[in-house]
């Protein structure tokens, strides 16, 4: 039965943490790993559920996979990719399912890919029209999975995305690792770019130029790797030192990528009292650790080219705007709709629940702030890690208790969320 958790108000947040591996970095590592066909030493490899599913599939496809330490691993891929037929389970994982419908899409095996109910309902249109284009032969549940894949050699293509999405991109640049020509992929805005990064870092024939990339056929070299801390777990303690008044944290090791670091720049907009430390750069990603203290917080507008930086921030920057003062606006994020829940929807239904002055829009919300807010109710993650972890947020300036269902969902990416939680609240 899954576990119900309830939050409290608490005094204030102070110390520092260690945040751990980032997921998408982790899902490329195993998975660029498993494309070496050679041994790889992947340090800091996330424990959340989405990642272990990425970790079993690199074994079902052949691999050998060795746990040297806690969250240190050993990927022997000498063995990948030989058998004809493959049945690999992406559990709740997007990213899983649809960047490896790229590496199957053009090896000579026949793949389904199927996921939990969650998965089986997000769109896959957006994956299979650039790999049909490419050759791909995809049969699926109305453009849902699951998907099975008849992999055969592929055409390259120059496709223009339309939607930003770092899925869709290293979908088609996995694709195109494996195909002979120039496989170039152009996006509205840039989405988060850890699947160019990595792959140049081992040696991929691949160029970037702001929101175009080309790749041509390549192998890659095993090369160890490691993975930093993950900004979009970081942002949930960002923003609860942001609005529990006297608090002060310092959250270290945090991947600070420049596709992902919205929410620093819309924190500091608003006001917060943030600053980066220790700037450093790892495996061709930039990281540092990340000062905040509480502060009065304005309310902002956030729309456009930002978007894709901070998308799956969204929740709980929604949370952020009651304690900001004036009116925040979300626009031009409908694909919120398409995560593992419709954020737009189920944020502004529970965040109602605690009190919150917000309103549902097509493509995001309206937030009046700064609103007390009452709490003194149950709510609903809707299987969704990141509304659980943002009601948990919200749930720490409520007057009276939250009670939050099934909130065990946070082991989808932050399994150390709550221990953590701990370290910090005073
Ligand atoms: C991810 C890309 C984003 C993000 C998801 C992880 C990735 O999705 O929301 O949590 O690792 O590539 P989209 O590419 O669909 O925007």
């Amino acid at each position: 039965m899954p576990a119900n958790q309830t939050v409290k108000k608490i005094n204030s947040l102070k110390g520092e943490v260690s945040i751990p591996p980032d997921k998408s970095i982790s899902h490329r590592s195993a998975m660029c790993a498993a494309l070496t066909g050679g041994i790889v030493e992947v340090n800091n490899f996330s424990q959340g559920a989405d990642c272990i599913s990425t970790l079993n599939i690199v074994k079902a496809l052949g691999c050998d996979v060795e746990f040297l330490g806690d969250k240190h691993i050993k990927i022997d891929a000498s063995n990948a990719f030989k058998k004809d037929v493959y049945n690999l389970d992406c559990g709740n994982s997007g990213t899983s399912m649809r960047l490896f419908s790229g590496i199957v899409a053009s090896r000579e095996s026949e793949t389904t890919l199927f996921g939990d109910e969650s998965l089986s309902k997000r769109p896959m249109k957006r994956i299979i029209t650039p790999l049909e284009l490419m050759g791909a032969k995809i049969k699926h549940n109305q453009f849902k999975a699951p998907l099975l894949i008849k992999g055969a050699e592929l055409f390259p293509i120059d496709y223009k995305s339309p939607i930003a999405s770092a899925q869709v991109k290293s979908c088609i640049l996995l694709a195109g690792l494996n195909t002979y020509g120039e496989t170039k992929v152009t996006e509205p805005y840039l989405s988060r770019n850890h699947t160019e990064k990595m792959l140049k870092y081992l040696d991929a024939d691949i160029e970037t130029c702001g929101t175009v990339s080309k790749i041509r056929k390549s192998q890659l070299t095993p090369r160890n790797l490691s993975v930093c801390g993950d900004i979009s777990s970081a942002a949930f303690f960002m923003v609860a030192a942001a609005i529990v008044p006297g608090s002060d944290v310092i959250l270290k090791n945090v991947g600070l990528n420049p596709t992902r670091t919205g929410i620093v720049d819309i924190l500091l907009k608003m006001g917060a009292d943030i600053e980066i430390l220790n700037q450093r750069l790892e495996c061709n990603e930039e990281i540092g650790d990340i000062h905040i203290r509480y502060s009065s917080l304005k309310s902002v507008t956030i729309e456009g080219e930002i978007i894709p930086r901070l998308i799956d921030e969204l929740p709980v920057i929604a949370v952020l705007a009651t304690q900001a003062e004036g009116t925040t606006i979300v626009k031009d994020a409908s694909d919120l709709r398409n995560k593992e829940a419709d954020r737009i929807k189920c944020l502004v239904a529970e965040l109602k629940k605690i009190g919150a002055d917000i309103e549902e829009k097509p493509d995001g919300f309206i937030i009046n702030g700064k609103t007390k807010l009452k709490g003194d109710a149950e709510v609903e993650c809707y299987h969704d890690h990141r509304l659980a972890m943002s009601l948990y947020v919200a749930g720490l300036v409520c007057d009276k208790p939250v009670l939050i269902k099934e909130f065990d969902w946070v082991n989808i990416s932050f399994p150390e969320f709550l221990s953590l939680m701990n370290v910090l609240s005073v």
